[in-house]
């Protein structure tokens, strides 16, 4: 970006997981499988899930207040929330104008959401970014969040031994100091492979015209295609965006990805040849927790002190659409 454009600061990061455990041994009172199974394939031990009428709306809630008080920020400070979700509880009203009035933020205030599955964050960030950088808005909050465990379908046990729930948000500001903490960021699409993962919600004809057979419900997916799919793109696309922003992969101190599959994690951690005190994963408790994914396994990572501040990070996704996405980011001192 050109020099007349405003650099962004990240303010606070903050995260919520649901009380809920559910281990993989929990799992085989629903169907035939082991935690050996789950565990080898996956590196999934246990999940969160949300109970009762607890949602991803509460889950961003939380993680938002808690990134607002990271940046040192009240929620009138706010000028533009965007929230990322996969599968928002309602198709509308938006989770960001849920979170707008709990918050109690001007209606003043612009509030959407954006879908792009597990890659939200970065999406959004990216969305940020711009709009920072133009002067248009000064204080974005960012809240991604996901109750997959509501819309997997529990009798498939391919699929629903991975998902959980969770939320991350994040604070993004004008930079006063000149230093932009989004030192990269890149994101990818590619529709022609949507049928990859799907979750449907194409409800029904007017009964005055003729009926068709809906989709099934529930998330469906071609695990072993996505699989194949990302393990031959993303340790190359992370190394291509290390490269294309001068740097090496050694310059990084830290990779924090999508916890999708840890033996995804695991062929890129290779790619940039990272130790394991180098790679942030939490897909041992959490499972994939889609759109949340990142941002909790960054504010986590950081409030537990495995992530150091005053540092820099490459932050990768990929998720349904499916989408892909990149960002090597500065984490400064105060961020959680
Ligand atoms: O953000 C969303 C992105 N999604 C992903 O990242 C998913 C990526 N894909 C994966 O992580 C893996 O493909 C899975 C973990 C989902 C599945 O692993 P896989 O090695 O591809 O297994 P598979 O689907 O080929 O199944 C192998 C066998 C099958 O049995 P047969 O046909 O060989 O007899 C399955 O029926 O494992 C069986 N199986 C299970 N067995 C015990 C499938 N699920 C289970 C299970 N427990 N939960």
């Amino acid at each position: 970006m050109g020099n007349n454009l405003i650099p962004l600061r990240i303010a606070g990061v903050g995260y919520s997981v649901p009380d809920a455990v559910i281990t993989n041994d929990d799992l085989t009172k629903l169907y035939d499988t082991s935690d050996e199974w789950i565990y080898t394939r996956t590196g999934i031990k246990e999940r969160r899930v949300v109970s009762g009428e607890e949602n991803a709306v509460d889950l961003g809630f939380v993680a938002a207040k808690n990134a607002l008080e990271k940046a040192k920020m009240l929620p009138e400070d706010i000028d533009l929330i965007i929230a990322a979700s996969s599968a928002p509880p309602d198709l509308y009203p938006a989770i960001a104008c849920h979170i707008q009035a709990r918050l109690g933020i001007s209606t003043q205030v612009p509030a959407f959401d954006i879908t792009a599955a597990c890659t939200g964050l970065i999406y959004a960030l990216s969305i940020a970014k711009a709009y920072i950088a133009s002067g248009m808005y000064k204080n974005i909050l960012l809240v991604a969040t996901d109750n997959n465990s509501r819309l997997v379908n529990w009798e498939d046990r391919s699929t629903s031994i991975l998902f959980g729930d969770g939320a991350g948000a994040m604070v993004v500001t004008a930079s006063e100091d000149g230093v932009d903490d989004v030192i990269a960021i890149d994101i990818k699409s590619d529709g022609s492979i949507g049928d990859l993962i799907e979750l449907s919600f194409d409800g029904k004809n007017c009964p005055l015209v003729e009926q068709y057979e809906p989709k099934p419900q529930g998330i469906r997916m071609n695990g072993k295609g996505v699989y194949a799919f990302v393990a031959k793109i993303l340790p190359h696309y992370v190394e291509n965006l290390i490269t294309n922003a001068g740097m090496k992969a050694e310059d990084i101190d830290y990779l924090i990805p999508h916890q999708a599959n840890i033996r995804i994690i695991q062929a890129v951690q290779e790619r940039l040849g990272y130790s394991d005190d180098k790679v942030v994963t939490n897909i041992k408790y959490y499972g994939n927790t889609s759109a949340a994914s990142i941002p909790l396994a960054l504010a986590e990572s950081v409030e537990k002190g495995n992530v150091k501040l005053g540092t820099t990070a490459v932050l990768c996704g990929f998720g349904a659409g499916m989408t892909w996405g990149g960002a090597i980011v500065r984490l400064r001192e105060g961020i959680c």
